[in-house]
């Protein structure tokens, strides 16, 4: 495993475990093969409705003497109904109490907007809250570093000019920044910008999340893009290293100095993305892998699942 130091003095795996879109049974035996494989690094949120399966499995391992909880890393995020600073104590308590955990390794804002619940479980009927405010609700994201619910804190689906604010008014600097990033959507000067600034960029959807597109019925802003595991460049480039294209795609990523939280439920697959770190792509590689980025048409993400989302005074793209 590597590793890419926190501003906050910790050190965070380059490699993690995604869980959204994977709850019950199925997610519990995942996260059995990932933690024999060798995964350390979870990732998930409020909104992903598994952190109890998740607390559950962590916890056994650990009472069985199999890990250390010095050895994981777990990553949640205070979800977008939760965007005020007197929800954020709640929330981070909750998620402590689902996960089994006496701190979360990693906090993140999930999304610059907020939401207001009002008793709906579908993001689909919540109402749009559009009074967020980045600067009170980090306030309160540095207080849970301070009385050690967490021992770092970062954002999500942030822009660059929402960060820079964040970082122009905080007492405890974001340490990460979780965003979009894969073969089609590279945001080149995103990577620029975390590296500048001593954030670890965490790329989601790394792989193209396929399973969700299709849910959802979904693609790329461009629709010519062809299927991101399947485009000839990156089989190529895969084929020369003896490895997958789903191997040579996170490598790819990680060679840009971004970390990687694919998610998986297919057992063969989980070892498979955590196989990355015995091989390097030369100049030629990335250079042909690079020419891909397709920038806002390779765009997959828009959260548009939220009812009149790019209303919200702070949506980010
Ligand atoms: N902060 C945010 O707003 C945000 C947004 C999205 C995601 N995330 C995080 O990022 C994680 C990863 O993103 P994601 O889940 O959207 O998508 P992803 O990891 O890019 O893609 C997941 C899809 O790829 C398939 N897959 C995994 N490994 C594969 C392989 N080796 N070969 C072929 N197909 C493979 C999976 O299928 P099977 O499971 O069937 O194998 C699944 O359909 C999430 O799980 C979540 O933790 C965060």
């Amino acid at each position: 495993m590597e590793f890419f130091k926190l501003q906050s003095g910790g050190r965070m795996p380059a490699l993690g475990y995604g869980t959204f879109m994977a709850t019950g049974l199925e997610l519990e035996k995942s996260l059995n093969v990932a933690l024999e494989t060798g995964y350390r690094f979870f990732d998930t949120a409020i909104g992903y409705n598994n952190e109890s399966v998740i607390g559950k499995v962590l916890n056994e391992w650990i009472s069985a003497g199999k890990v250390t909880r010095e050895e994981l890393f777990v990553l949640t995020k205070l979800p977008c109904f939760g965007n005020r600073p007197e929800d954020v104590d709640k929330y981070i308590k909750q998620s402590l109490q689902d996960l089994q955990l006496d701190y979360i390794d990693m906090y993140l804002i999930h999304l610059p907007i907020g939401l207001f619940k009002n008793g709906k479980s579908e993001y689909s009927d919540m109402e749009l809250d559009k009074s967020t405010d980045h600067l009170k609700v980090w306030k309160k994201m540095e207080e849970q570093v301070i009385n050690g619910r967490t021992k770092s804190i970062g954002l999500s689906n942030f822009n660059m000019k929402q960060t820079q604010r964040i970082l122009d008014n905080c007492k405890i600097r974001p340490d990460s920044l979780q965003n979009e990033n894969h073969l089609y959507f590279q945001s080149p000067e995103v990577v620029r910008f975390c590296k500048i600034n001593n954030i670890v960029l965490i790329s989601y959807s790394s792989l193209g999340m396929k399973s969700f597109r299709e849910l959802v019925g979904i693609s790329w802003n461009n629709k010519q893009l062809p299927e991101m595991l399947e485009n000839d460049v990156l089989v190529k480039v895969a084929k020369k290293h003896g490895k997958t294209p789903a191997q040579a795609l996170l490598r790819f990523i990680n060679q840009n100095g971004v970390s990687v939280i694919p998610k998986s439920t297919t057992p063969k697959r989980i070892v498979e993305n955590f196989q990355i770190f015995d091989f390097k792509l030369d100049t030629k590689d990335m250079d042909a892998l690079r020419n891909l980025d397709d920038g806002e048409g390779g765009r997959i993400v828009r959260f548009t699942m939220i009812k009149n989302i790019e209303d919200h005074p702070e949506y980010p793209f």
